[in-house]
């Protein structure tokens, strides 16, 4: 045993979701047992918040691969300038408009239009506000398991249709897409609605508020409406992971089993700055 894995401190923070973990630095070399403790823990509760980390974003692109490989993101805008797989997110950003962007407002998970979304998002925070500025991970998997079987039968086998911007949004993102990601990302993906976690076996619902433009075979409002009717039975409390970051603070979490958003009830004008990485993922199914 060496001493990553004698500190380590994996401490579940509720009975559905999250656990804080302690006593490592991901900037050293994990061994192998160490490294498989983390990933099934990750399995296990869904998000981690590795505290008391310190990173330039090089050595953060470095750190997370004890998780997965990072993966290019979209919003080149948004890249820090000494690593490309390292994006800034920050409530100071504006659009075209002078409007201030708000990143991840609603309920959501990355990517899906893309083939093989990622597997992980990972935010280390960089500048907080006095307080609030949270981070909420919501059990997508215990989501899917607490709706009734009737209900279960009616979204199993339904696919979303998912480009950058869909016209079933529940809600409107603020955020430019500029011209070189519009063309990079064109093409339409059509992802399951219910997808299976490749390592475990479980179903979890999953589909992204922004993205989706149709349920194939449905109309933009019909799919809307059935979306919100989902969202609504699963977002329970109890599902939940209210995230209150501390500088130091890495948040992972494992998209294959959980929505994601942030919460901007607090006063906006302080500055909140997080970096965030995705890890590359497995064509869902
Ligand atoms: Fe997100």
């Amino acid at each position: 045993m060496d001493g990553a894995t004698s500190t380590l401190r994996i401490t579940p923070l509720s009975e559905h979701i999250g656990a804080e973990v302690t006593g490592i630095d991901l900037k050293q070399p994990l061994d192998p047992e160490t490294k498989a403790k983390l990933n099934q823990a990750l399995l296990d509760h869904i998000a981690l918040v590795i505290r008391d980390q310190s990173f330039s974003a090089p050595e953060y692109a470095e750190a997370v691969r004890a998780f997965g490989k990072p993966m290019m993101q979209h919003y080149s805008q948004y890249q820090t300038p000494d690593n490309e797989f390292v994006n800034f997110i920050s409530n100071q950003h504006t659009n075209d408009k002078g409007e201030r962007v708000k990143h991840g407002a609603s309920w959501h998970t990355d990517h899906t239009n893309h083939e093989c979304p990622p597997k992980c998002t990972v935010l280390y925070a960089v500048e907080l506000p006095k307080e609030g500025g949270d981070t909420g991970i919501l059990n997508t998997r215990a989501g899917y398991d607490s709706l009734l079987d009737d209900y279960k039968q009616k979204l199993d086998g339904l696919k979303t249709i998912n480009v950058f911007q869909g016209r079933a949004a529940l809600r409107e993102s603020t955020k430019q897409v500029t011209e070189r990601d519009a063309k990079k990302y064109s093409e339409a993906m059509v992802q399951p609605l219910i997808r299976t976690h490749p390592e475990t076996g479980k179903k979890a619902v999953y589909f992204h508020t922004v993205k989706v433009d149709t349920i194939e075979g449905m109309e933009p409002d019909e799919t809307r409406v059935l979306l919100e009717d989902v969202l609504g039975r699963i977002n329970k409390p109890e599902f939940i992971y209210r995230h209150k970051w501390r500088l130091g603070d890495m948040l992972i979490w494992d998209n294959r089993s959980a929505m994601h958003q942030a919460y901007y009830d607090y006063d906006t004008s302080q500055p909140r700055t997080l970096m965030r990485i995705i890890l590359e993922g497995d064509k869902p199914f």
